[in-house]
């Protein structure tokens, strides 16, 4: 098989990018380990920035976000149960995030891709990569039990944090930082209606606490949970029980409790590979990076990372300018580092930490008690939350 640019991974990295490169009449194949079904179904994201919400009106796949998308201009923070309002669209000149579920946005992507005949392999196993540092690299895999071969222009690896695209960089080429945070976030979803209008970050002394959703009818909540605890010792009365108590009393009494028809428990961490290409390979989305969930920036991110590299591509292949890829690690990683400094910087100011003492709860709460008064400080939050421009 032949393609001009292979994709490994069909998560939201892999299919935007697919999409975009399709779009500038460049021939994809797209390898996916796992079958439609799982990708579609994994409930991860939930909050889109305006810039994924215009990637997707730009590749004509904005029908359902438009009509079944909340539009949200703010959010409340919460202080051991005080709540204060940040008013993005106050703040950022009529700036708001949407609220849209990763896998709607998977869904939407593939129906797509089924009608404009864009190709993905599923079920792609032991895929591995050669020739990346030479003219003609390659792929294969197995299916079933015959093994195929893609031969591509370039590789770009949309496998997420555990796939094999990094992996296939020499160890001692690869530039990575990392941070790991002591605790893990239980997230749960029920068809119960939202506490609240809008999604509720809550500090409280016994750990964060986040009130978000999915539709009017559908919440999805999260708890700060200790790292190796596991999801069948948090029963839904347990788990009701603490996010009550967590969330504050101006909510408490407008909990819906209900039964959890997902729950599941994601580890905390920050990770960046500076190294986003290698020979004929680049990467893009959780292969390059992880943010803490916190202030939902990882599937933007992976939308941002392949608008610049489909504009690369698009220069490369319509122009035979190469200044766009030989860039695309750089103009990537500036956006980057910055929404990893918000997520870290989200994350230090609303958990609790072991290590905590009364100083670094002090310091949290005067942190937060400033947000709520000061103009400025707001605009820095609000800024980040929806987005910051792309080439900011
Ligand atoms: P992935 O979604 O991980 O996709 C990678 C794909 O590659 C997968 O389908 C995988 O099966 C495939 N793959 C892996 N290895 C191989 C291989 N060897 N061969 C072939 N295929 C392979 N982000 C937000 O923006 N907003 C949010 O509100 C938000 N909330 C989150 C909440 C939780 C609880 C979690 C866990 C994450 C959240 N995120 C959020 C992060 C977001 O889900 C990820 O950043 C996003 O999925 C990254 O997309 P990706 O395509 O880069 O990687
Ligand atoms: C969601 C996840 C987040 O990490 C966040 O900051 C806000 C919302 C969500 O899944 O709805």
């Amino acid at each position: 098989m032949r393609a001009q640019v292979g994709i490994i991974g069909a998560g939201p990295a892999g299919m935007f990018l697919a999409h975009l490169l399709h779009a500038a009449g460049i021939k994809v194949v797209v390898l996916e380990q796992r079958d439609r079904a799982y990708v579609e179904g994994r409930v991860r994201a939930g909050v889109l920035e305006q810039t994924t919400v215009q990637l997707m009106h730009r590749l004509g796949i904005g029908a359902r976000v438009a009509r079944e998308g909340l539009v949200h201009a703010g959010t409340t923070l919460c202080v051991d149960g005080e709540p204060f309002h940040v008013d993005f669209a106050d703040l950022t000149d009529g700036g708001a995030v949407t609220v849209y579920g990763q896998s709607e946005v998977m869904k939407d992507l593939n129906l797509a891709a089924d009608d404009r005949g864009i190709r993905i392999i599923y079920g792609a196993a032991n895929v591995t990569l050669d020739g990346l540092d030479g003219d003609h690299p390659a792929v294969s895999w197995t299916k079933g039990k015959t093994m195929r071969r893609l031969a591509c222009d370039f590789v770009v690896g949309c496998d997420g944090y555990h796939g094999v695209s990094r992996a296939s960089i020499p160890a001692d080429q690869l530039k990575t930082f990392e941070r790991v945070y002591p605790f893990g976030w239980l997230g749960i979803l029920a068809d119960v209606p939202p506490c609240n209008h809008e999604l509720i970050y809550a500090n409280h002394q016994r750990g964060f606490a986040l009130a978000s959703m999915r539709s009017p009818t559908r919440s999805r909540c999260y708890l700060q949970c200790a790292a190796d605890d596991r999801v069948d010792e948090w029963s839904d009365e347990r788990f009701w029980d603490e996010f009550s108590e967590r969330i504050g009393a101006s909510f408490t009494a407008r909990i819906v409790r209900g039964p959890s028809f997902e729950k599941s428990i994601a580890p905390l961490r920050s990770f960046v590979c500076e190294t986003m290409r290698w020979g004929r390979l680049f990467l893009a989305g959780d292969a390059a990076h992880i943010v803490p969930p916190t202030g939902a920036k990882g599937m933007n991110l992976a939308a941002a990372d392949v608008i610049v590299l489909g504009e690369a591509f698009a220069a490369w292949y319509g122009a035979g300018d190469s200044s766009g890829l030989e860039d695309y690690p750089r103009r990537a990683l500036d956006r980057i580092w910055k929404a990893e400094r918000f997520s870290w910087w989200l994350t230090n100011l609303t958990h609790r930490f072991p290590h905590m003492d009364v100083f670094d709860r002090h310091m949290q709460i005067a942190e937060l008690s400033y947000l709520k008064r000061s103009r400025a400080a707001q605009t820095a939050f609000a800024e980040n939350y929806v987005g910051l421009p792309l080439d900011f």
